[in-house]
């Protein structure tokens, strides 16, 4: 599909995935060789619940928090420096160090839907001012100059990335 619409548009393009793949990386490097200029990590699909009285099936789109962000981490480490597509990391952004963590895992662009919900948007100017202040303490000149630092083969501790350490943390 995305062969045909590279095809068929001018405009860059990028392509929404959703975390459930089961060789993730992979299916994001066949995308990237098809010619997505980006990829947005990740969906965020609706919640299921049962009404058991009236039987019906209920869906909802619930604002996001802090903890939706771990899963968009682990997905922007594992890719950032291995495909050419920019990286945007959506989902569980609320913020300024929210900002830096997925910079920092490989994210070129982060989006924030849930936050600015239930602050408003004046909160954009509050994550901006925040970021340039925590920059300037940690004596960061850019957002490029930390993308990826953070990025799977780029840290000493790999591992701590991987799904076997999930075993290791329950110990
Ligand atoms: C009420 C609501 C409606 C949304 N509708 C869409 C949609 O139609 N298409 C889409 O790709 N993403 C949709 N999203 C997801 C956002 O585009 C975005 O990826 C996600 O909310 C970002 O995460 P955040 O809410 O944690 O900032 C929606 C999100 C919310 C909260």
């Amino acid at each position: 599909m995305v062969r045909e619409v590279k095809k068929a548009v001018r405009i860059p393009i990028a392509v929404k995935i959703a975390p459930t793949f089961t060789a993730f990386a992979h299916f994001a490097g066949q995308l990237d060789a098809a010619g997505a200029d980006g990829l947005v990590l990740f969906t965020r699909f609706h919640r299921v619940d049962l009404d058991v009285v009236e039987l019906e099936v209920l869906r909802t789109v619930e604002v996001s928090t802090h903890a939706d962000l771990s899963l968009r981490l682990r997905g922007l480490a594992a890719l950032t420096g291995r495909i050419k597509a920019s990286l945007a990391a959506a989902g569980g952004v609320q913020t300024a160090l929210d900002v830096v963590k997925a910079t920092m895992a490989g994210a070129h662009v982060t989006q924030l839907v849930s936050a600015l919900e239930r602050n408003g948007a004046r909160h954009l100017g509050i994550v901006k001012r925040d970021l340039e202040t925590w920059m300037a303490e940690y004596e960061w000149s850019s957002l490029e100059e930390m993308r990826g630092n953070m990025g799977l083969s780029r840290v000493p501790d790999p591992a701590a990335y991987e799904r076997a350490h999930f075993r290791m943390a329950h110990r």
